[in-house]
């Protein structure tokens, strides 16, 4: 949430905070700011909404300086609104600041230094931090920081500049992301790698209380205890192009088109064929404690959470452990049961800087639990704090509404059911070679799907019109279900609420009318039937339904409004196919209704405050 950057070196700073700050939007987009400093002067211009209006307000006008910070804003206190905008300054003008992350004492301290004189004009959290940097400033930009930042409770990535020295800018990171890219003579600050990638690959990835003095020749940091410290450089090995729409209108589809090669990505070198084995050579939780666990707790939020209901599934099946998928918000805040022994936490997090993933992951290993992470990331809070780390290699996921991260996620349950339980023996030869088979299949399996979405522009034409939509399934189809409403509902802005089957009849099926469509997804041959008595129910009373399903099972065409065939492969597999043309549902559907799809409204990709 927020994107931030800065610049200092020998170029012309703003029009670097501007191309940033665009790499960056997706991480809010309300309204965004630059401030420059030059000659013992910041000048800040401002707006609000999105970046193409501060664009507009500069109109061809860049202010003149070679060091400065920008931002991207996605407002949690006050409004949108150009005083609530970053940078932030101080009564006297001489320091900015830009914040990403949410300052939770901050009405304590703003009242403390109102009786000091200060004086406030905005509604935002951060505008505290300016003036608690001018309030201990004594000519030490840093040690002035280092005072603020004692005072503070919460969570920031910040960077600060003043006029008073105009050789530096001091950025600090706690539980919000921060990396400083490495140039020649010249260094940059961002929240997220995409915004220095065109300028460098030399990244120093900050970790918590971590503060850095930037100056064009030279990057210091010192720990929480005010010790320097030698960092070592990490090399972003991704290039700016995964970063880039490449063509397609909008990242979403894009990132849609992605997922056969990020699939094969995520498998690559993970399965061995000639001996049917997992190879997780990165695993490095011991295998007696592994083939010993009692139950897995798998944590995340929003899409990821998605991905841990479908993980429950096929772990529980392949590895008979059971298995608790619980949203970080509420775990956290739960006193969860956790037996550090016999119990294994899993969060999964595409961009691992989720600020409730990050705190039940904490909270986990306070209680001495072993952490595994699925993660997206290299480098990401979530990757550098757990035991161990399962990456999905999906690369760069910019739209906020995940799609190939989801799909690798659901990859990686496999990987980690399979590897399971071939520690425990659980599985014969057979069924796991059987799997192994199936999952090599399904990229051109997706291909195939991706190759089809004239069937599922046809089928949103019905469904952009409709102000309420119901996804019906049972088990595995069930989890794929309440992705996709969630998929519709985030950039299409259509009510979609996600039901077991069964459950319709216990209250649902009250609001079923022929107004309200019914997307069912039946793939699993055991309960295909039941799924099917459940459509009958809403079919009698007018629904129209739309089936995802197996060509197999072709009788159903009598039966419903409108059917998408996806390939067939084993039960287990099948959510990796039937997400697709949900995905596609959405993003055609959100095109019809003229959304914004990349940056659906009140959203962000990076929720890095609770
Ligand atoms: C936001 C994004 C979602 C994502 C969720 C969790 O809501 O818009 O796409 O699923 O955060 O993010 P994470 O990075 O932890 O997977």
């Amino acid at each position: 949430m927020c994107g931030i950057v800065g610049y200092i070196g020998t170029q012309q700073a703003c029009p670097i905070l501007i191309e940033g700050l665009k790499k960056l939007e997706y991480r809010g987009y309300d309204s965004a700011g630059v401030a420059l400093l030059n000659g013992g002067n910041i000048e800040i211009v401002k707006s609000v909404g999105r970046l193409h209006d501060l664009e507009k307000k500069l109109n061809g006008y860049s202010p003149w300086g070679s060091i400065g910070i920008g931002h991207t804003r996605w407002a949690t206190h006050g409004r949108p609104s150009d005083v609530n905008s970053h940078p932030h300054k101080a009564c006297s003008s001489d320091f900015a600041v830009v914040h990403n992350g949410i300052i939770e004492n901050y009405l304590q301290l703003k009242g403390w230094l109102a009786s000091e004189g200060h004086i406030f004009c905005s509604e935002t959290d951060t505008e505290v931090l300016a003036h608690l940097v001018e309030n201990f400033y004594q000519g030490d930009l840093l040690e002035a920081v280092r005072k603020a930042i004692s005072k503070v409770e919460g969570s920031y990535a910040m960077a600060v500049m003043t006029d008073q020295e105009e050789d530096k800018i001091v950025c600090v990171r706690k539980e919000s992301p921060l990396v400083i890219g490495l140039g020649k003579g010249e260094q940059f600050i961002a929240s997220d790698i995409p915004a220095i990638l065109n300028h460098t690959r030399k990244t120093y990835i900050m970790d918590d209380h971590e503060i850095a003095v930037v100056e064009n020749e030279d990057v210091s940091i010192f720990n929480g205890t005010g010790k320097k410290i030698n960092k070592s450089v990490f090399n972003v090995n991704w290039d700016q192009q995964a970063a880039e729409k490449d063509g397609f209108d909008h990242f979403m589809l894009k990132e849609i088109y992605e997922q056969p090669p990020a699939i094969k990505e995520t498998l690559k070198g993970r399965l061995d064929i000639e001996n049917y084995r997992i190879q997780l050579n990165d695993i490095t939780l011991e295998a007696e404690y592994l083939k010993n666990l009692s139950k897995i707790n798998i944590v995340a939020c929003g899409t990821a959470y998605h991905a841990g209901l479908v993980g429950k599934h096929v772990i529980e099946k392949l590895t008979r452990i059971p298995v608790e998928v619980e949203l970080a918000s509420e775990y956290r805040y739960r006193d969860p049961i956790v037996d550090p022994e016999r119990n294994l936490v899993m969060v999964v997090s595409q961009s691992g800087e989720t600020a409730d993933t990050l705190a039940a992951m904490k909270l986990s290993k306070s209680m001495g639990a072993k952490v595994l992470a699925v993660t997206n990331v290299v480098g990401s809070s979530v990757s550098r704090e757990a035991d161990s780390v399962i990456y999905t290699w999906a690369g760069p996921e910019i739209a906020v509404a995940s799609t190939k991260a989801y799909i690798t996620q659901l990859v990686a349950m496999y990987l980690w059911g399979l590897y399971i339980a071939q520690l425990k023996e659980s599985l014969s030869q057979k069924e796991t070679k059987e799997i192994m088979d199936g999952l090599r299949c399904i990229p051109s399996q997706v291909q195939c799907i991706l190759e089809q979405t004239s069937k599922i522009e046809d089928i949103a034409r019905v469904v952009y019109q409709k102000d309420d939509l119901f996804f019906i399934g049972r088990g595995l189809d069930y989890a794929v279900a309440q992705e996709g409403s969630l998929k519709l509902k985030e950039i299409s802005y259509i009510h979609a609420e996600s039901y077991a089957a069964g459950e319709l009849k216990h209250g649902t099926l009250a609001l079923v009318t022929e107004d309200t469509p019914v997307l069912a997804v039946l793939t699993q041959k055991n309960i295909y039937e039941k799924t099917l008595s459940n459509i009958k129910e809403v079919k009698a009373r007018d629904a129209y339904v739309i089936a995802v399903t197996l060509k197999s099972n072709k009788s159903i065409e009598t039966e419903v409004d409108k059917v998408f065939y996806v390939p067939e492969n084993l039960d287990i597999l099948m959510p990796l196919l039937t997400v697709v043309p949900l995905q596609l549902l959405s993003y055609y559907a959100a095109l019809m209704r003229g959304c914004d799809v990349d940056k659906p409204r009140n959203l962000a990709k990076s929720v890095t405050v609770e």
